[in-house]
């Protein structure tokens, strides 16, 4: 097998998104666009992968190389066009054989069963270059595919397009194998003499014909996946095709997904079987769903793990947290970062969890803060019950062991510890450590004034 090279273009501004932010990092359907792109190329094993980067070229490393860092960066400044931006690859490559395979970071539906076909067909019919080509109903805005007696012999970009060749509905879709030998030197032959004044990629088919080297085309069997994202409408078109096949590949795997329309799935989300979603959903992240989960309308879960049976009633906000199967959350519940919820344990309505463990079959139900929180297991929190965990400087732990019951309306100032078994009396504001078993009340007596309010009115 030849070598095979990645080189992904994502120097561009981006002018038509009206961003501060570059387009291959605008994120469609929870994911940076250009990360899409990578992931589809990542199963081809590539020898080297090269992204080209221009516009705002820091912030496109940054993000690429946190999670990709064998990733070599070719800086294409000012950006000329996708010709010009190809060549600044050239010293990347240096010494290298084989194919290359030129991605654009725009373009983030392309499947990896494309771009296998599209090597295989360049290597089967050992081409110097292959096009990946699409049919589209709505050719406008990409460059057409010219063809005499059925071989390609240019690409027209729309701008300097005739009216007969815009109605070419066959379209480059910016995606092309290379063999290296002749690349860079042909890519120097290519004139900046368009519409645009840029250096077109697209000109290689004109320019390799004239050499008699040989241009190959694949035409992908969907459409779909050349779409380019150059707008913000083009953004959220191509996030809700990718919201689509998420959820499509959920329900064929037993999830019942009530409203896809209304319900938003990130790429790396798993869900169980049996798990009933409803309307206006959102699950993001690294999060996963056990099986025969509820998860009611209007809830956000991010970068979280749910286990079996798990009912999470309306209008939850759960980040960064674990919950155990057969615990019940909410509705109206928030919990925040490395929040624990075990085994049939309930977390009721307007309680909030931060850093907190709430144990096995514990009860936590009604108007709660709970933050840097132990709790055992078959706790009451009573309705009202505040850690007071934070001082105006530091952060102190709230430890409550097994068994334990905390009256209503109680605070517990910390750090502070009530041992196993220990009762609390509702109103106290406990500022020592409870033994085990004990009750403590920390609240002032009342007093009745027999009387007291018929003497008031006399004058
Ligand atoms: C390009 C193709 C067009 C094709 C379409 C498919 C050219 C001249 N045209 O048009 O035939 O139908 O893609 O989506 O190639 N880029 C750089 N440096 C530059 C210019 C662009 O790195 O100097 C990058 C962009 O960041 C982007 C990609 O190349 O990722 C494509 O550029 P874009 O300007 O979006 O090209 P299109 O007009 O869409
Ligand atoms: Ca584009």
């Amino acid at each position: 097998m030849p070598e095979l090279h990645i080189v992904v273009l994502a120097a561009g501004k981006g002018t038509r998104m009206k961003s501060a932010r570059p387009k291959v990092l605008h994120e469609a359907a929870g994911l940076p666009v250009i990360e899409h792109v990578l992931r589809a190329a990542d199963p081809l094993g590539a020898a080297s992968i090269t992204i080209v980067v221009g516009h705002m070229a820091d912030a496109v490393q940054e993000s690429v190389s946190r999670k990709r860092p064998g990733v070599q960066f070719a800086l294409q400044n000012p950006q000329r066009g996708t010709a010009h931006a190809l060549l600044q690859a050239e010293p990347y490559l240096a010494g290298r054989t084989g194919t290359v395979v030129m991605l654009s970071g725009d373009a983030p539906l392309l499947s990896t069963g494309t771009l296998r076909r599209l090597v295989a067909t360049h290597a089967d019919t050992g081409a110097a270059a292959t096009l990946l080509t699409a049919i589209l109903d709505q050719p406008s805005g990409y460059g057409r595919i010219v063809r005499v007696e059925g071989r390609v012999v240019r690409v027209v970009e729309e701008r300097d397009a005739s009216p007969e060749q815009r109605a070419i509905r066959e379209i480059n879709a910016g995606f092309y194998a290379f063999e290296l030998a002749p690349l860079f030197d042909r890519l120097r032959a290519i004139a900046a003499d368009n519409a645009q004044g840029e250096y077109y990629l697209t000109d290689v088919a004109e320019v390799y014909s004239r050499r008699g080297l040989r241009v190959e085309t694949l035409v992908a069997d969907d459409p779909r996946e050349v779409r380019g994202i150059n707008s913000r409408a083009e953004l959220a078109e191509v996030s809700a095709m990718m919201r689509e096949t998420k959820n499509e590949a959920l329900m064929a795997a037993g999830v019942t997904i009530e409203d896809p329309a209304s319900t938003y799935i990130s790429p790396d989300v798993t869900v169980g079987a049996d798990t009933v979603i409803h309307p206006n959903v959102y699950l993001e992240g690294r999060t996963t769903i056990g099986a025969g989960c509820e998860i009611h309308a209007n809830v956000r879960i991010v970068d979280s793990t749910i286990g079996d049976r798990v009912a999470i009633l309306n209008f939850c906000v759960i980040k960064a947290s674990r919950i155990a199967t057969g615990a019940i959350v909410g509705p109206f519940a928030h919990l925040r970062p490395d929040s624990q919820v075990e085994e049939q344990a309930h977390v009721g309505n307007f309680v909030e969890l931060k850093k907190t463990v709430l144990g096995r079959g514990s009860k936590a139900n009604h108007l709660s803060y709970l933050g840097d929180a132990t709790i055992g297991a078959n706790v009451n929190v009573g309705a009202g019950t505040i850690t007071c965990n934070y001082d105006g400087t530091q952060k102190h732990p709230t430890v409550i062991e097994d068994g334990a019951f905390i009256g209503s309306d109680t605070q517990l100032i910390a750090p502070v510890k009530v041992g196993r078994d220990a009762y609390i009396g509702a109103g106290s504001s406990i500022t020592d450590d409870v033994p085990p078993g004990a009750l403590a009340i920390a609240r002032g007596r009342q007093v009745n004034k027999e009387g007291w309010a018929d003497k008031k009115k006399k004058p």
